[in-house]
């Protein structure tokens, strides 16, 4: 065999499909690792070199089968997922070769698609990582959740749950630069002294070592204004049980419902009706044509040291299955992204 032949496609395009759909925790049988060449870009295309991942625990919810606010991803189709790539080759007229890009790129090392489902990033702006975390989606997620629908008002008591992860800790951030008091809910002693010591919130409780109810009544005496939840669960019962008059309920997401084929729902729902109070969802997405305004605030807090984006960076392409589990057993702290290629 020639060397010519034995030499690989120019440019190889790894790919983790989605192999079957999980019942529970993902396992290795889930995602299949092929390889294929890079499509051509067509007329208004773009191929992006994929740098970063996003790692997102509603990729857990876009396995499902079922009606969602997005298709599932069909079974031996690439896994969908956020990322941060490079053009490399461009028939869009509003991108170039070099340009920095994020979208739904997929878990794959090179994307085509459409120029117009991209959004051009500026890499000044931030190192790159964080145009996924607080100048990404969860930067975003975080200030349109808790500003418009939880309406925080200064000098009352905000809540945030998975409190040391990527949108949590954005969230808390942004209550307390709104002049509120924030109590996250983390698990653990290291995640508890994080979001208190390094990110300024004023008390933490450890769902995992502490009676969530029981210390949210001796922190929060007058009770509770926000909850921003993104766990749902046991710790959403809690906080219902402590709402103050006219609360505010956020629901961002469940992590701890999302491996599950019956999720349970809140038994103290009547908390709402008691403290007038509601409790309401939102999609990150639907804030699209208002994100110039959140990337505006968050890029100046970050800049005067109010806001301070964490991300958690795993390196290597092949560690995508593994590193997507490290959101469910709680190893992340801060944005989860996986480093695919170096900038
Ligand atoms: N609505 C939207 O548009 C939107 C957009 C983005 C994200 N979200 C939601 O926001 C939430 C957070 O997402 P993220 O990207 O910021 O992830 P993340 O908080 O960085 O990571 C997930 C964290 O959830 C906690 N967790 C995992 N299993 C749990 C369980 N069984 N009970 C309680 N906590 C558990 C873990 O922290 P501990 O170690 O503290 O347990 C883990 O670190 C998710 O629910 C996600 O779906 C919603």
């Amino acid at each position: 065999v020639s060397e010519a032949t034995q030499a690989p496609p120019a440019q190889a395009n790894r790919q983790f499909l989605l192999a079957e759909r999980p019942q529970g925790v993902p396992t290795a049988d889930t995602f299949t690792l092929t390889s294929g060449a890079v499509p051509e870009p067509r007329e208004s295309e773009v191929v992006v070199k994929t740098l970063y991942l996003s790692l997102d625990p509603a990729m857990r919810m876009w396995m499902n089968e079922g009606r969602s606010y997005i298709e599932p991803v069909a079974v031996g189709e690439v896994m969908r997922a956020i990322g941060l790539g490079q053009v490399t080759g461009s028939r869009h007229p509003g991108l170039a070769e070099g340009d920095y890009v994020t979208g739904l790129l997929g878990a794959q090392q090179f994307a085509t698609l459409p120029g117009d489902q991209l959004n051009k990033i500026d890499p000044e702006l931030a190192p790159l990582p964080v145009h996924l975390s607080a100048l990404g989606m969860t930067g975003m997620s975080a200030y349109f959740g808790l500003l418009d629908v939880g309406q925080p008002n200064e000098g009352e008591t905000v809540v945030v749950s998975a409190a040391a992860g990527a949108v949590g800790s954005v969230a808390g951030q942004i209550a307390k630069i709104k002049g509120c008091r924030v109590i996250g809910i983390a698990g653990g002693p290291h995640k508890c002294r994080f979001v208190t010591d390094e990110l300024g919130f004023d008390a933490a409780i450890d769902y995992k070592s502490e009676n969530v109810a029981e210390r949210l009544q001796e922190l929060c005496p007058e009770r509770v204004d926000v909850y921003f939840d993104n766990v749902g669960g046991e710790v959403l019962d809690a906080v219902l049980a402590n709402l103050a008059g006219g609360a505010r309920v956020v629901i961002s997401g469940a992590i701890s419902q999302y491996n599950s084929a019956q999720p349970k729902g809140p038994a103290n729902y009547m908390a709402l009706a008691v403290d007038r109070a509601r409790m309401q969802g939102f999609i990150v997405t639907d804030y699209v044509p208002r994100f110039g305004e959140a990337v505006r605030d968050i890029s100046a807090w970050i800049a005067d040291g109010r806001l301070r984006s964490d991300e958690q960076i795993v390196e290597g392409f092949d560690n995508f299955p593994a590193a997507l589990l490290k959101l469910f057993d709680g190893q992340n702290r801060g944005k989860l992204i996986l480093e695919v290629a170096k900038a």
